[in-house]
């Protein structure tokens, strides 16, 4: 299994490019499943999450293709990908992909619009809490589904004549939740209203991308959404917005180490509330035309609280990050997680390289520390793995991470992005 080896100490300087964002990507592949006609999606990121949905949509019948066009001549990064489901061959999503990625669960939408049924496995156990899925039921349920659960699957039938439109109040903010509903209206009889709706920018680009299908929906990016239903939906042409998650990840490293880095293609609008933190924690974040410059002190880190918010408050995804910047200021911060119940994986290994942690329910006590020392370290979850890389790069010494597929899912070229930078990070297959 491969790790990640990094050297601490060194300054980042330079560029990154910030890729499409994974958790608009996912979604958007996803509506693709709504149309007979073929969804072009441009900015898609090269991520093992990203190319396990593209399996995930063949078995439905999806034809995919890549155009192979690279997007950045100098990097590589970005891809174009076109997606055309003339028919939905299977309306079945197994238990086997499923439990691989919650968000393929979401296919539970688009096969209920468009086939008036569907089987999905229900997604299981996750590391970073139990994640369950009565806001699909109740949300689906609204619109006219019976959803009945069965040997581990959910069974979801529309009425005859399709989905009807309806009103549902989320009792709790989700995502998911929200893209589901969003993909499901648009195809059903009369007009949705969600309540508590998320407001991520995810949220607006998957609105965004449903409307260039010919969709009717008013109101993403506020918590109130209308959705008019329309009887089909067509092809369309649409770019994944900037990793908001990603382009923390740098900010805070860049913070942490020092140095001065241009993060190009990104939008502070998306991220202001978590940049914000960053500022606080002292460094300089100017907008730039190309996107974000990043200067950072790195001994001069200030403690800051943060609590974890639905959009716009400071996101979950950069939780384990924020923490790990926090164990190297000057003083005390507490870091609260509101969003999951167990995601605090990566205190235990923050500590492996010295952070003084202390959890106390769902808030953490970090300690500032003037330096950490590198140890090899592994976490069970995405952020948490990339938290652990930014403080071995702040870290005196050899880190190593293991566990490096869940980097992967989310994180395009990381150890590439960092070593343009002058990071010693290098990936070892053994
Ligand atoms: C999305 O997950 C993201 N994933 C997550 O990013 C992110 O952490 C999360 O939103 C919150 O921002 C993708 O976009 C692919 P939710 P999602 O439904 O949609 C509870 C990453 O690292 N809930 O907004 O699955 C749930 O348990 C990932 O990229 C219910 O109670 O999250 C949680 O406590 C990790 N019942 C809260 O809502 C439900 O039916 C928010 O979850 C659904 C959710």
């Amino acid at each position: 299994m491969d790790r990640i080896r990094i050297v601490g100490g060194n300054e980042l300087n330079g560029v990154i490019p910030i890729s499409g964002a994974k958790n608009a990507a996912l979604p958007l592949m996803i509506a693709s499943l709504l149309t007979s006609d073929t969804l072009t999606l441009e900015n898609v990121p090269h991520l093992a999450d990203v190319e396990l949905l593209l399996r995930i949509l063949g078995n439905h019948g999806v034809d995919v293709s890549v155009n192979g066009r690279r997007e950045r001549q100098d990097e590589g990064y970005s891809r174009t990908i076109h997606f055309t489901c003339r028919t939905i061959v299977d309306t079945t999503a197994p238990y086997e992909l499923v439990s691989k990625m919650r968000a393929s669960f979401w296919v539970i939408g688009p096969l209920l619009a468009r086939e008036g049924r569907a089987r999905v496995s229900l997604p299981g156990g996750c590391a970073i809490g139990t994640r369950p899925v009565d806001l699909f039921i109740e949300g689906l349920t609204a619109l006219g589904a019976t959803m009945e659960i069965d040997g581990g699957y959910i069974n979801a039938t529309a009425p005859k004549g399709g989905l009807i439109g309806g009103t549902y109040t989320f009792p709790k903010v989700s995502v998911g939740a929200t893209h589901v509903m969003l993909m499901a209206a648009s195809l059903a009889r009369g007009t949705t209203v969600i309540n508590n709706a998320a407001r991520e920018p995810e949220v607006v680009d998957l609105a965004n991308c449903l409307n260039a299908m010919g969709a009717k929906i008013s109101g993403a990016g506020t918590s109130t959404i209308t959705i008019e239903g329309v009887h089909s939906l067509s092809g369309a042409r649409h770019r994944v917005l900037p990793d908001r998650i990603e382009t923390g990840t740098y900010a805070m490293a860049v913070a942490m180490t020092g140095g001065d880095v241009t993060l190009e293609g990104t939008d502070f609008a998306l991220l202001d509330t978590a940049l914000e933190a960053v500022r606080r924690a002292g460094a300089e974040i100017t907008v730039t035309p190309s996107g974000l410059r990043v200067v950072g002190h790195g001994n001069a880190i200030r403690p800051v609280d943060v609590v974890t918010e639905p959009y716009p408050g400071f996101p979950t995804d950069l939780q384990a990050q924020f923490m790990g910047l926090m164990t190297r200021a000057n003083g005390v911060s507490h870091v609260t997680e509101t969003i999951f119940e167990n995601r605090f994986m990566h205190v235990q290994e923050l500590a492996r390289l010295g952070a003084r942690i202390t959890l106390s329910g769902q808030t953490a006590r970090i300690e500032g520390v003037s330096r950490l020392r590198g140890a090899p370290v592994m976490a069970t979850d995405l952020r948490a793995s990339v938290s652990l890389v930014i403080a071995g790069l702040a870290a005196e010494g050899e880190t190593t991470v293991s566990r490096v597929y869940h980097l992967d899912r989310g994180f395009e070229r990381l150890e590439e992005k960092l070593t343009r930078c002058g990071a010693v990070v290098e990936r070892i297959t053994d």
